[in-house]
């Protein structure tokens, strides 16, 4: 569907190939990266974005942190199990460090520390030594090992990713009927994800199967990821895409146009609280007012039970030029002008249609259905 990959491994290399969606829609340039460093201001500065294709990023970053540790590509001299452990712990923290709201950045980077641990109790083994100080001296079998591992992971998580966007799209299907008007908000496409996208693959399946839905994508300011990213992708795949401004959200469902809300997230709390995209709790008290379904569709790794409610969700403060300046060849506000540009907001579980994911869809009361889903 798409010929894109917003993020992509070349092992060979030791590069983590991202497609810079800073650049788009005007320019599709691949970035080639193998500092941890890089990755990290990748994933700061939005050039992968999404919360997916943020967890990938970053399960890829902490494998190629440990593969690209200078000692071990320079032939002969090779680093011990210990000092790969502790590399991967530094770049484990460092990458948790960049963006704080989506939790699949660091269900990611949790899911990679727990292989790498299942690893090292493997190559302690038979002594079953659980603790990585009393580790064996290593050689290069093991440290190849250990590396298989973890890119192993990194792989299996990009792959879930991918299967889990088709069955969220065959769920989201099933609520939605041919001809519909359908409005989204920031992007939760292919581009923000292994490929497919959440709240887009219930319209990338519908285009396959002659759902003829009609498609409004919210501009979603101030980073217009809705103009820049969801318009360029959607209109790859050949979907009747409509571009609007946030502010004109409320007269497109006041006109009747639009029957369902689909949108992404970034973190569901155990109650249904969900951060997304700064703009969508506005988007969704529109949809009640207009008693138009309103969907949040995410896989599961986008669901915190850890988290009681929407309250305990940090939400990331972004640099206020993104308002003032950014896209402008002139700022457009006086300078000195006090800014606040918070990158997501919690649309309350009270005005959510429902979640859906890859396992199914999730009803109010969600405390019960989440729970009940994530068994
Ligand atoms: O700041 P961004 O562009 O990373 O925000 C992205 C969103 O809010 C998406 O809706 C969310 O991550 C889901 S992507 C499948």
């Amino acid at each position: 569907m798409h010929a894109f990959r917003s993020v992509a491994l070349d092992d060979e290399k030791g590069e983590l190939v991202l497609l810079d969606q800073t650049l788009l829609p005007n320019e599709i340039s691949y970035i080639r990266l193998s500092k941890v460093e890089d990755i990290w201001e990748a994933i700061r500065n939005l050039r992968v974005r999404g919360a997916p294709a943020i967890g990938i990023a970053a399960a890829y970053g902490v494998y190629l942190a440990v593969r690209n540790s200078a000692n071990i590509t320079e032939s002969g001299a090779l680093i011990s199990i210990d000092s790969a452990v502790a590399i991967f712990k530094k770049a484990k923290q460092y990458l948790a460090s960049a963006r704080p709201t989506a939790v699949n950045l660091f269900w990611a980077l949790d899911r990679m520390e727990r292989r790498l641990a299942l690893e090292c109790d493997a190559l302690a083994s038979p002594a079953k030594c659980h603790s990585v100080a009393r580790l064996p001296a290593s050689g290069r079998e093991e440290i190849d090992d250990l590396l298989a591992a973890l890119r192993q992971e990194a792989d299996a998580i990009r792959d879930e990713d991918a299967r889990m966007c088709h069955a969220i799209g065959e769920h989201g299907l099933s609520l939605l009927e041919r001809g519909w008007g359908i409005l989204t908000h920031c992007n939760a496409g292919a581009l923000a994800t292994a490929e497919f996208g959440t709240a887009l693959a219930p319209i990338y399946l519908g285009q396959e199967r002659g759902y003829a839905f009609k498609v409004f994508a919210d501009e979603t300011r101030p980073l217009l990821q809705g103009a820049r990213l969801t318009a360029w992708e959607l209109m790859q795949a050949g979907v009747d895409t409509t571009l609007i401004c946030d502010n004109m959200a409320a007269s497109v469902m006041k006109r009747g146009l639009v029957q369902a809300v689909l949108v992404g997230c970034d973190r569901v709390a155990a109650n249904g609280d969900t951060a997304n995209k700064i703009g969508t709790l506005g988007v969704a008290i529109l949809a009640k007012r207009y008693s138009i379904s309103f969907y949040v569709l995410g896989p599961s790794s986008s669901i915190d039970l850890t988290c009681p409610t929407g309250a305990q969700i940090e939400i990331e403060e972004r640099h206020g030029e993104e308002i003032t300046s950014k896209w402008y060849t002139h700022p457009m506000a006086p300078a000195g002008i006090s800014t606040f540009n918070p990158a997501f907001d919690v649309t309350d579980a009270e005005l959510i249609t429902a979640i859906i994911t890859e396992k199914g869809i999730a009803r109010p009361p969600f405390a019960s259905s989440l729970r009940e889903l994530m068994k």
